[in-house]
């Protein structure tokens, strides 16, 4: 209810919108709005009432709200539900345990903090509080387990666009899913899932974008920035997670439909940063020296299963894991 009373508010533009009128569009008694708009209030939300003029909404605290989110996105979204936390483990965790008990594809989970944030390949993911968007999206893909890589790179196109409409920024995408700006990493994304051989149970799409970050850890700081140090203006981060998730839904549908990334293609490699440029692409794990190989080439682009098409000495090689980097292009490779 308070999702549509925030909505109705929103819609009202800055202007007044009366009591009836909100009652009608949230769908509740006068008894009701007053109810909640009096919560909505405790939780930082100014919301300005006028006796014969209604309420508007004046400002909205700088925290992932459930309700706030939800009332961002379109309405017809795949993605009705959200929950919030004010600290959890780990975004992916209680999205997967959510999954394991049940819920429906499209519930969002996002916290202001997290205490055991995790990276791709077993790595820590860096979570302070307040200052970030940490989510995590339940999927019930109805398609084969070979196409889930294919959901992480339309992950990171879908946060490309995001910032690209809160901000004006024009972050780029490191191959598979590492979105940066100022050619330092501003946004991870992790997938997990959780599948038969060739039936998927579900599949967490965990994001993590720097929003508002002042500063990194030293031995982070040589690869890692927030859009607030790139742009030097602190970013909505409520809008930047409904937007991403909305965008997201859009690319999913129609990757569900396609069960490809062909149509794609062109707006994600037009948004890559190692696009003709040389990359060096590590096999196997970066920390074991013993076990890993490397290749040189120049990237071509990704096909249609979201490979990198790179052009190495020994012939045209299509890259579907393992770690690349870019030399001497940006900073933290
Ligand atoms: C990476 O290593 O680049 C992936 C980082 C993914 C971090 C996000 S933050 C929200 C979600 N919850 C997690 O524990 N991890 C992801």
């Amino acid at each position: 209810m308070k999702s549509e009373i925030l909505r109705a508010l929103r819609e009202a533009n800055g202007n007044f919108i009366s009591g009836q009128a909100l009652c009608e569009k949230a769908g509740v008694t006068r008894q009701a709005v007053w109810k909640n708009v009096g919560q909505l209030r405790e939780c930082g939300f100014i919301i300005e009432s006028v006796p014969n003029k209604g309420y508007s909404l004046v400002s909205s605290p700088d925290k992932l709200y459930a309700a706030d989110i939800e009332s961002r996105i379109k309405p017809g979204s795949f993605c009705r539900k959200v929950e919030s936390y004010d600290i959890t483990d780990s975004t992916n965790t209680r999205a997967k345990q959510l999954a394991e008990l049940g819920e429906e594809e499209g519930t969002l989970v996002v916290a202001e903090e997290q205490t055991a944030g995790k990276g791709r390949r077993g790595r820590h993911w860096e979570s302070e509080p307040g200052t970030s968007v940490y989510m995590s999206m339940v999927l019930r893909p109805e398609t084969s387990p070979v196409h889930i890589p294919g959901i992480t790179l339309l992950a990171a196109l879908a946060v490309v666009k995001a910032i690209r409409n809160v901000c004006n920024a024009q972050p780029l995408i490191k191959w598979p899913n590492d979105v940066v700006l100022g050619k330092k990493k501003i946004c991870g994304i992790l997938t997990e899932m959780s599948s038969e051989l060739s039936y998927i149970n579900y599949v967490v799409v965990g994001i993590g974008i720097n929003a508002n970050n002042r500063c990194f850890p030293e031995e982070l700081k040589y690869k890692a920035t927030s859009i607030y140090l790139e742009t030097g203006h602190k970013q909505d981060r409520a809008q930047l997670a409904a937007l991403a998730v909305q965008y997201f839904g859009e690319y999913y549908k129609k990757f569900i439909k396609a069960e490809s990334l062909e149509p794609f293609i062109s707006e994600y490699n037009s948004l890559l940063i190692n696009m003709g440029k040389e990359v060096e692409i590590l096999y196997g794990m970066q920390e074991n020296a013993d076990k890993s190989r490397t290749e040189t080439g120049i990237a071509r682009g990704i096909n249609s299963d979201g490979a990198l098409v790179v052009d190495t000495k020994h012939g045209t090689e299509c890259v579907v894991s393992g770690e690349v980097s870019v030399r001497g292009v940006y900073g933290y490779v």
